[in-house]
């Protein structure tokens, strides 16, 4: 047996990194790295105290997120290739994110949807969520597609949060490698 290349942990890329702006591709194969990545993701989360974390937050570029809408391990879930696949109402709900430490903003998103990916055994998985469960989700597979939560806020709250993202601009010491 080959010796893995995943660590047990992954280092969480910032604001403004590009990597974060990028669209992640579908996993076509659930092979050992995707499960050691996807593991490690949610030991990543976990210790890091998230609610949930996108592929692209840890520089790899596949359509995987974990969440946990309380924190709790078990509440984790973990999702391959997830997909929305209805919304319903809206609710305004106070979010945060593991690349944009220290920020939070209230974003209106919508309050109930139905999910649909494949767990790490394979399994197509379909559920509803509603509250936090939901708004995870919705956050973690925006950042599938490159859309981050600032895009999202409000107008005041975007003038609000200007100076930090720009102290964050000058934190930022590069790109990393992309892991494809
Ligand atoms: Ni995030």
């Amino acid at each position: 047996m080959s010796e893995s290349t995943v660590p047990q942990t992954l280092d969480i890329v910032r604001y403004p990194d590009p990597v974060l702006r990028r669209s992640a591709v579908p996993v076509t194969v659930l092979d050992d790295e995707i499960r050691q990545m996807a593991e490690a993701m949610v030991r990543t989360m976990h210790e890091s105290r998230g609610l949930g974390l996108s592929a692209n937050q840890v520089g790899w570029l596949k359509r995987v997120v974990v969440v946990s809408e309380t924190g709790a391990p078990e509440d984790t879930r973990v999702a391959v290739n997830p997909v929305v696949l209805s919304e319903e109402g809206a609710i305004a709900l106070e979010e945060g994110c593991l690349s944009f430490p220290g920020l939070y903003g209230l974003i209106t998103r919508p309050e109930r949807i139905r999910v649909r990916y494949q767990n790490l055994s394979g399994e197509t998985v379909e559920e509803a969520a509603e509250g936090m469960l939901a708004r995870c989700f919705l956050h973690e597979i925006d950042h599938l597609d490159g859309v981050l939560f600032i895009t999202k806020m409000t107008p005041a709250d975007r003038m609000r949060v200007k100076r930090f993202l720009r102290e964050l601009e000058e934190e930022y010491a590069g790109p990393r490698p992309v892991r494809p």
